[in-house]
């Protein structure tokens, strides 16, 4: 399904104009595509039906309610990290035995609430948190599941702020000292080893990558059982690429595919944490140009979404889309759309042709459905935008609009 397309002029999401949508709920706002979603986690699911599995959502890429309880209802797990994602997934009905949690910085409160949810396993990230992880679930007399983040050294060639398996990287444990940790954590009682577990980067464009780091862990798996260690899941973390621009990703079934034939003989369950590739492109962030002024050399366009409500531009300097939602015959020239926000790095895009805009204007910036809501933040006191999903002809607000109200909920002024 194309969950974006064009009747005539006009730009649709499914069977609903997005002018509509704007019209009834205001920008800027968040528009998603159901069936988009389902087919894209239909389609990464089935590419790795040869093999046990657990597709576990990256719910760091969009961790609103209604998008959760879908993937939740066509039986997706969730990767969580934080307890406040822990709080989302289990209020979206996730199944805890469907949910991992990664992450460098798990607070002994976040652990017990974990424990006490039943999750399925827990990513470790150094000896100190494993330590940690071990008191409290002695505190709650149960054991802990646990797999420890291999830090496998692998490139992803992608942007530094997403390469996570580099070893100059925060992220999992280095390499050679991964056996000594899977020692230690056989000794210590309240921790069950279960798995083995990495995440590279993400936005990767290739294959390779994810097949050396595959390969770094499966030679892993054969030295743990080796010393006789219960290896049953194998967590190769998320990281497949989307088109924002003219990027080529592989699709689901290669990955699925490639990673089916290194894994198919070694007795595991596969677990996969995807993120971006299932959301990434169901999702759009409408908008409303407000004025278009003429700089000294540029040109600006000046719209009602900021880098308050979309991150990506101004934080990576990432590429996405913006279409007119009506299209127009005007001439095109070469503008920068800016957000309100006090900030010269406010933009949605820079040097992007663009037939002339003018107030009034709608514009939909694509590929907005991962790492969009889920990382705005009410920087100038903006309340956040809404969010609506839709399917067929049908749409439902997900998210209604902050108010001022809700801006300073549980603020007060100083009583000393
Ligand atoms: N698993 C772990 C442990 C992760 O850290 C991540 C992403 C994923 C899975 C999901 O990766 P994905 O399939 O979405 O590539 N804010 C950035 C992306 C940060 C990704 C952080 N970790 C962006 O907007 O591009």
């Amino acid at each position: 399904m194309n969950g974006f397309h064009r009747k005539g002029q006009d730009l649709y999401c499914e069977d609903v104009s997005l002018a509509h949508l704007a019209d009834v709920f205001g920008t800027p706002l968040y528009v998603y595509s159901l069936g988009f979603l389902q087919e894209q986690y239909e389609a990464f699911d089935s590419a790795f039906a040869g093999i046990p599995h657990e597709v576990c959502f990256a719910m760091k890429a969009n961790s609103s309610l209604a998008i959760l309880n879908e993937l939740a209802l066509m039986g997706c797990g969730a990767d969580i990290v934080s307890g406040g994602e822990l709080y989302r997934a289990l209020a979206a009905s996730m199944d805890p035995k469907k949910i991992v949690y990664s992450g460098v910085g798990k607070t002994s409160q976040e652990m017990s609430e974990a424990i006490d949810a039943g999750i399925l396993m827990f990513n470790i990230e150094s000896f100190s948190e494993l330590i940690a992880l071990d008191a409290v679930a002695g505190r709650l007399g149960k054991k802990a599941g646990i797999s420890l983040r291999v830090n496998p050294d692998v490139d992803p060639q992608t942007h530094p702020y997403i390469a996570t398996g580099l070893a100059t990287s925060k992220f999992g444990i280095k390499y050679d000292a991964v056996i000594e940790g899977y020692e230690r954590a056989g000794r210590l009682p309240n921790i069950d080893v279960v798995g083995v577990d990495c995440h590279i980067g993400s936005q990767l464009s290739s294959l390779a990558p994810f097949v050396e780091a595959a390969t770094k862990l499966t030679d892993m798996l054969t030295l743990l059982r080796e010393k006789g260690f219960d290896i049953k899941y194998l967590d190769l973390g998320g990281g497949l690429g989307i088109t924002y621009d003219d990027e080529d990703p592989p699709t689901a079934a290669a990955y699925g595919l490639t990673l089916t034939d290194l894994m198919k003989d070694k007795g595991i369950t596969l677990i996969l944490e995807p993120g971006r590739s299932l959301v990434g492109n169901a999702g759009v962030l409408l908008s409303r140009v407000l004025y278009t002024k003429k700089g000294t050399d540029k040109r600006f366009v000046i719209v009602d979404a900021g880098m308050n409500d979309l991150l990506r531009p101004s934080l990576y300097d990432a590429f996405h889309r913006i279409e007119e939602v009506k299209q127009n015959q005007r001439e095109p020239e070469i503008v920068d759309v800016v957000g309100p926000i006090c900030e010269s790095g406010d933009f949605l895009a820079r040097g992007r042709k663009m037939n002339a805009l003018v107030a009034g204007d709608l514009l939909a910036t694509m590929s907005a459905g991962a790492y969009g809501f889920s990382m705005a933040s009410n920087y100038n006191s903006r309340p956040a935008a809404a969010e609506v999903l839709v399917q067929g002809k049908k749409y439902a607000q997900i998210r209604t609009r902050q108010t001022y109200e809700d801006l300073v909920r549980g603020e007060r002024p100083a009583v000393f």
